[in-house]
């Protein structure tokens, strides 16, 4: 049984804590950018990116993209595939990937090539969680939330069976 609570791996005031950081350095770096577009990876990142793009003092623009992975947990193949695209056009522009967890880098890596060849002016990455153990692609994260150990992490945006999305801290799912 899993409880509706999970255990604590990262209290909900140090999630604050280090998201304002963040957003200070964003904002920081992206200071006299006119239109940086945030582009967040669906599910996972809706409560992450709330929080930072409200915090930003730059100004900014909010799209969407979602992605889903080939096989399934008994065969995984690595591989994941483009589900919904933005609408903006990012030619031209600043986009910064804003993501919940980079677990294998798959993803990030895939989202990077998509994006790249769309020719934005800059691409850059942020994740406020990498699980450092399960990394298979080398993807640079200019702007990273937390390490984590190997373990499955749930709440401020992130699932377990689609449940505990809502949790306002990360916690952690323990093995039966
Ligand atoms: C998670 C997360 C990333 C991806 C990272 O999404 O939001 O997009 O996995 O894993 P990777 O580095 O191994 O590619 P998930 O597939 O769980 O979907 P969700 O965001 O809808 O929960």
């Amino acid at each position: 049984m899993i409880p509706e609570n999970p255990p604590v791996l990262i209290p909900e005031r140090e999630v604050r804590r280090r998201v304002e950081e963040m957003a200070r350095e964003v904002s920081a770096d992206y200071e006299g950018v006119e239109d940086l577009i945030l582009v967040g990876v669906l599910r996972g990142c809706f409560i992450f990116l709330a929080d930072l793009s409200r915090l930003l003092t730059i100004p900014r623009r909010i799209d969407f993209m979602a992605f889903a992975a080939y096989g399934n947990d008994a065969s995984p193949s690595g591989a994941v595939r483009l589900i919904m695209d933005m609408r903006t056009n990012i030619e031209g522009k600043h986009v910064l990937i804003v993501e919940d967890i980079v677990d294998t880098g798959n993803t990030l890596e895939y989202l990077l090539q998509i994006l790249h060849a769309r020719k934005p002016v800059s691409l850059k990455t942020c994740a406020l969680l990498r699980k450092p153990a399960q990394l298979k692609k080398d993807v640079r994260i200019d702007y990273l939330g937390f390490d984590i150990p190997d373990r499955w992490v749930v709440g401020y945006g992130l699932d377990y069976a689609d449940r505990h999305r809502a949790l306002p801290y990360i916690g952690v799912i323990e093995a039966d």
